[in-house]
Formats: C-alpha cells, structure tokens, sequence
C-alpha cells in the first residue's frame, strides 16, 4: 500500500528523544510493508512564531511563510529520528517528493505554498502518490459535532463521507496558524478524489499502526 501520514506538529514538539525515536521506530517497521510519506505539521514552534510576526504587523501570507519553515524544521527533526533511512533533504515539491521515493520507503516533507496547512499538503500528495490511504494523526481523536475543546456536548463522529466533512471544515476560517480538525482545502481534496482517509489521535503511537486499516477509534472518512 501507499499510505501518507499527515503528522500534527503538536504530536512531535515537546516530545522527549526517545518518544521521538519511538515514532521513528513504528514508522520504519510499517515502511517495511508500505510506501510510507510522512508530511509534518508546525505545532507550538509554529504558533509562537505566527504569533509574534503577526503582533509586529507580518502579513497573513508571510505568516504562512514563517509556519511553513517551522513546518519543514519539525520534518528535519523526524528524519533524525530514523535512523538515516529518510532522505536528509525535506522535498520542497510534490514532484521531489515522488522522486525521492524511488530511492526511500519513508519520504518526510513539510509544509509547501501559503494559504494552506500541511493537511492539505498531505492531501494533495495523496493524489500524486495515488495513495491508498491517507492518515492524519493530529491533536484530537477524531472530527467532533462542535470543538470538543469549548464545547462538552461535542461528540466524535465515528464514520462520514467527505461531503460531510466538506461541510463541517467550511466553518473553520482560514488563518496562519488557525485550529480545525482538518484544514478545509484538505476536505476538498478527499472528496474530489474520495481518497480513504482515518483522522486519530496522534499522541498515542499505535494509532499510526491502527489507522492503516479501517478499524480505528478515531473518525473514518469515506463513501
Ligand atoms: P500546520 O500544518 O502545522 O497547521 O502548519 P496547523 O493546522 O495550524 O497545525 P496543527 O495541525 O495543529 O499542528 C502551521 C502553519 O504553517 C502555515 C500555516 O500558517 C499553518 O497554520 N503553512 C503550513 C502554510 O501556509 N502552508 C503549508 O503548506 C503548511
């Protein structure tokens, strides 16, 4: 199989060394059986940076620009966590990406264009890779009926189209270093391509391994 993770900077950040080594352990055995891309996320380093360009008046594009290198930052710190068998260099394309996985089982990207977030990076390589599926662990354990974090009536919904999903993330707005379950261009995405799609919890290693097939806790997105 193909799989491309979408991997939430929040999940790595703050992780002490051997958790890391831990992700970069779970993520070599499953490249063993598949093509695995690993697109990381900007997390707190992100934020705090977003935050602060934006307070000195940064435009909202060179906001992005600033995520997107903490983005890349975060994806360098993943690839020293396997064991040299990821390429050195983080691929600044879809189209380098593709290229570097002839050579590696585990390609490890970052963010790419403003305007966007690394899920729907994520995404978009799901369709140039023509992957099987498409797994994003992030901070929460699934998409909820409201934001779980504000609201205690939020449920996590276990099953839904990407319609569906469409519809919830288009609530979401679209600013540097917003909070949404899934950035709303990555809805798009799936439901354009209708790629498989499981959101879990990242924090929790053996969801990456779970997510692979369609019996997971977190939220399945599909047709
Ligand atoms: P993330 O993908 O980490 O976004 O990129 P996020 O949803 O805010 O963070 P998580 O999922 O909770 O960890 C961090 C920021 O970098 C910029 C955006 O501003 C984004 O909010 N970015 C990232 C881009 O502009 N383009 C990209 O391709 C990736």
């Amino acid at each position: 199989m193909i799989i491309v993770y979408s991997l939430g900077g929040s999940i790595l950040a703050g992780q002490d060394p051997e958790s890391l080594r831990g992700y970069g352990k779970v993520l070599l055995e499953i490249a063993k059986e598949h093509q695995v891309y690993v697109v990381v996320g900007g997390g707190r380093i992100a934020r705090e940076y977003i935050e602060k360009a934006r307070a000195l008046g940064a435009s909202e594009a060179f906001c992005d620009s600033i995520g997107i290198e903490a983005t890349r930052l975060n994806a360098l710190l993943l690839v020293a966590a396997l064991e040299g068998k990821a390429p050195l260099e983080i691929p600044c394309s879809y189209q380098k990406a593709l290229l570097a996985a002839r050579l590696h089982r585990l390609v490890v990207m970052g963010g790419l264009y403003p305007g966007q977030t690394t899920d729907a990076v994520s995404a978009m390589l799901a369709e140039y890779a023509s992957a099987d599926r498409l797994i994003i662990a992030t901070s929460v354990d699934g998409v909820y009926t409201s934001d779980p974090e504000t609201d205690p009536s939020a449920k996590r919904i276990e099953r839904m189209t990407p319609a569906e999903l469409v519809l919830i993330t288009n609530r979401t707005e679209l600013k540097a270093g917003s909070r949404s379950p899934v950035d709303p261009l990555a809805a798009k995405i799936i439901e354009r391509s209708v790629i498989p799609t499981a959101i879990v919890l990242g924090k929790e290693i053996a969801n990456l391994k779970k997510a692979i097939s369609s019996s997971h806790t977190g939220t399945e997105i599909g047709i």
